[in-house]
């Protein structure tokens, strides 16, 4: 049976570092899928159209090709409350849902990250994490790597942006940011990044040797 690791938790929590590090320790594919998101609202905004605008974001995910995965803009920190915006429309997670389970179906096994992963994307995955940190801490971690992009903003601006946009992923009523019953809960808030690593490693060889 591939290995599927299923990878949730809010905005900047470290879960997409913690993926493609497990992903190459494994050496498994890995799919972000934030940016699937991310990538839908850029299309959307590309097309001069309104991220309200449900028919064009529902085109904009049933016609979203790979390519589109490697805009740099799409790691703007304005692309990632556009993409919680768009994420809450059905049609558009009804065709990224089917984008991901192909990825997380090839024979090789896969990591992907997100909100709803072990939830709805990947239920049958045989290990699932969701990590987590203290909303302060995942601020500071997230605005020293906007600094270090060269993207200026407020220490309290990224706090308010991130409880925000926690909010509205936890609160939409299709599949929602969940921890899913059987995920195993990993706070990093006081682990540095090979920390969590290892933390995040010894939970996958834990369960996946039961
Ligand atoms: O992980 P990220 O910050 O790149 O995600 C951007 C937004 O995309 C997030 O706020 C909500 C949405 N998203 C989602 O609804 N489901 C996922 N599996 C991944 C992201």
């Amino acid at each position: 049976m591939p290995m599927v690791i299923a990878i949730d938790g809010p905005a900047a929590s470290g879960k997409g570092t913690l993926a493609k590090r497990l992903a190459a320790h494994y050496g498994l594919p890995h799919l972000d899928t934030g940016l699937l998101y991310r990538a839908v609202a850029l299309t959307v905004l590309d097309a001069g159209c309104d991220l309200d605008d449900k028919a064009a974001a529902a085109r904009a995910a049933a016609t979203l090709i790979a390519d589109r995965l490697a805009d740099p803009r799409l790691r703007q920190r304005a692309m990632g409350e556009a993409a919680s915006r768009i994420s809450s429309v059905p049609a558009v997670r009804a065709a990224l849902l089917a984008w991901q389970q192909r990825f997380a179906g090839g024979e090789s096994g896969a990591v992907l990250d997100g909100r709803d992963i072990g939830t709805v994307v990947c239920p049958d995955a045989r290990v699932k994490l969701f990590i987590t940190a203290a909303p302060e801490e995942r601020a500071r971690r997230r605005h020293l790597e906007l600094t270090r992009r060269g993207e200026t903003s407020s220490l309290s601006a990224i706090l308010e942006d991130i409880t925000a946009r926690d909010a509205r992923d936890a609160g939409r009523s299709t599949a929602p940011l969940k921890a899913a019953a059987d995920a195993v809960i990993l706070d990093t808030t006081d682990l540095d990044a090979d920390e969590a690593f290892e933390a995040a490693r010894a939970i996958v060889d834990r369960t996946r040797s039961h």
